[in-house]
C-alpha cells in the first residue's frame, strides 16, 4: 500500500487494550474512563481485520496496548495473527511485568520478538514512576525473553528529574548481551505534558562522558522502524536513539494503528481515523473494508504537529493510541 506522500505502508500498531497494570506517571492516570466489553474489538474481530490489511502488504503486526499482556485471549491472538496466510512477523511492546512466565507460551504461538520498557534500574524509583513494586519481575522478564532466543530490545523514556541519573545503567542492558537499548524522546502527549523529555542529543552525550568516543558509525534505521542505532565497542547490543522530536522521522513512516476499538489511525498525532468497528459490525464485505483502508491510507498526514501551535491533534492519551 502507498500513501499519498508516496510512503510504502507495510508495518501496523495494534493496540488490544488500554488497561494497563502499571501508572507510569507520564502515560496514565490514576483514574481512568473504563471502555465496555462491548467497545472492544473481540479476538475473531480483531483477527479479521489484520488478516484484510495483511492482504493489502501490512508485513509486520506490533501488538501493543495499555499493556498487552493483561488483555484475555493475547496468546490465542498471536496465534491467529501467526496464521495468517502471509505470515507477518508478530512482535510485542510490553512493560515486561507479566511477561516471565508466559514467555514459553508466545513463542509457541508465534511471537518473534519484544521490545520491554524499563525506565529505571531502581527498584524505589520505578516504584515511585509506575506505581508498583515490579522492577525484579521486569528485569526477570528481560532475562527469561533473552535466554529464550527472542529478539529483546529495551525502550526507556529518559525525563528530568525522573531518571536523568539512570541512563548509563540502563544503558549496560547492552554491555554483555545482544540486547538493543533505545532511548525515546518525550512526545508531550496527555500526562507527558507535565514532564520535560531528555533529548537524544543530551543522553548521547552522558553516554559519551561515561564511556568515551566508542560509538561506531549509525547503522540502520529507517529499515527497522524510527530508531537510528549505534554500536559501542565492547557492547554486544546496539544504542538506539528514537527522536520523534529533534529528528521527526515521519518522510519515512511505514506504520498505520488500530485502536483497541477498531479505529484505523494513519498518524499517532491526528485525530482522523477510519470506523473499521462499525463496518465489521455492520456486516460490510471484506472489499468494503480495504476500500475505506485504502482511502485511509491515502490520506495519511505527510508529518506529525508536534512542537507546533496546531490545535488539530488527537486528544486520546498514549496508553489509548498504544505509541
Ligand atoms: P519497531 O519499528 O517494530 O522495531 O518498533 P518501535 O521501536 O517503533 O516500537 P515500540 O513500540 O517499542 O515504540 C518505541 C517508541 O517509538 C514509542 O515511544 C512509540 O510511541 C514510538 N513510535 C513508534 N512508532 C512511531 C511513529 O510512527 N511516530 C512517532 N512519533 N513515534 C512512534
Ligand atoms: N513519549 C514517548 N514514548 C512514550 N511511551 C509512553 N508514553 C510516551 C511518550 N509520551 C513509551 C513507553 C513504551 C512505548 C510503547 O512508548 O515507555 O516503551
Ligand atoms: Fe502502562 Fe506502558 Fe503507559 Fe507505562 S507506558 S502506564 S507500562 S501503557
Amino acid at each position: 500500500m502507498t500513501d499519498g506522500c508516496g510512503r510504502i505502508t507495510d508495518y501496523l500498531r495494534l493496540s488490544v487494550t488500554d488497561k494497563c497494570n502499571l501508572r507510569c506517571r507520564y502515560c496514565m492516570p490514576c483514574e481512568v474512563e473504563r471502555l465496555s466489553h462491548h467497545d472492544i474489538l473481540s479476538i475473531e474481530e480483531t483477527s479479521r481485520i489484520c488478516a484484510i490489511l495483511c492482504d493489502l502488504g501490512i508485513r509486520r503486526i506490533r501488538i501493543t496496548g495499555g499493556e498487552p499482556l493483561v488483555r484475555k485471549g493475547i496468546t490465542e491472538l498471536v496465534q491467529r495473527l501467526s496464521e495468517i496466510d502471509s505470515a507477518p512477523a508478530i512482535m510485542m511492546t510490553t512493560n515486561g511485568v507479566l511477561l516471565a512466565d508466559r514467555i514459553d507460551s508466545l513463542i509457541d504461538a508465534g511471537l518473534k520478538s519484544v521490545n520491554i520498557s524499563l525506565d529505571t534500574t531502581d527498584r524505589n524509583a520505578y516504584a515511585r514512576l509506575t506505581g508498583e513494586d515490579a522492577l525484579q519481575d521486569v528485569i526477570a522478564a528481560v532475562d527469561a525473553a533473552y535466554s529464550s532466543g527472542m529478539r529483546v530490545r529495551i525502550n526507556c523514556v529518559p525525563i528530568r528529574g525522573i531518571n536523568d541519573d539512570e541512563l548509563v545503567k540502563i544503558a549496560m542492558f547492552a554491555s554483555d548481551r545482544a540486547i538493543d537499548v533505545r532511548f525515546i524522546e518525550l512526545m508531550p502527549i496527555g500526562c507527558a505534558n507535565a514532564y520535560e523529555g531528555i533529548s537524544s542529543e543530551e543522553v548521547r552525550s552522558t553516554l559519551t562522558k561515561a564511556f568515551g568516543e566508542r560509538e561506531w558509525a549509525a547503522e540502520g534505521g529507517t529499515g527497522e522502524g524510527p530508531a537510528v542505532y549505534y554500536n559501542l565497542r565492547g557492547f554486544c547490543g546496539r544504542i538506539g536513539y528514537i527522536s520523534p522530536m529533534s529528528h521527526p522521522f515521519c518522510s519515512s513512516c511505514n506504520r498505520i494503528r488500530l485502536t483497541q476499538t477498531g479505529q484505523l489511525k494513519p498518524c499517532l498525532y491526528y485525530p482522523d481515523s477510519a470506523d473499521l468497528r462499525k463496518m465489521i459490525r455492520g456486516g460490510c464485505s471484506d472489499e468494503d473494508i480495504k476500500k475505506a483502508i485504502m482511502s485511509c491510507i491515502n490520506n495519511k498526514p505527510a508529518e506529525h504537529g508536534f512542537g507546533s501551535s496546531s490545535p488539530d491533534h488527537d486528544n486520546r492519551q498514549m496508553f489509548q493510541i498504544g505509541g
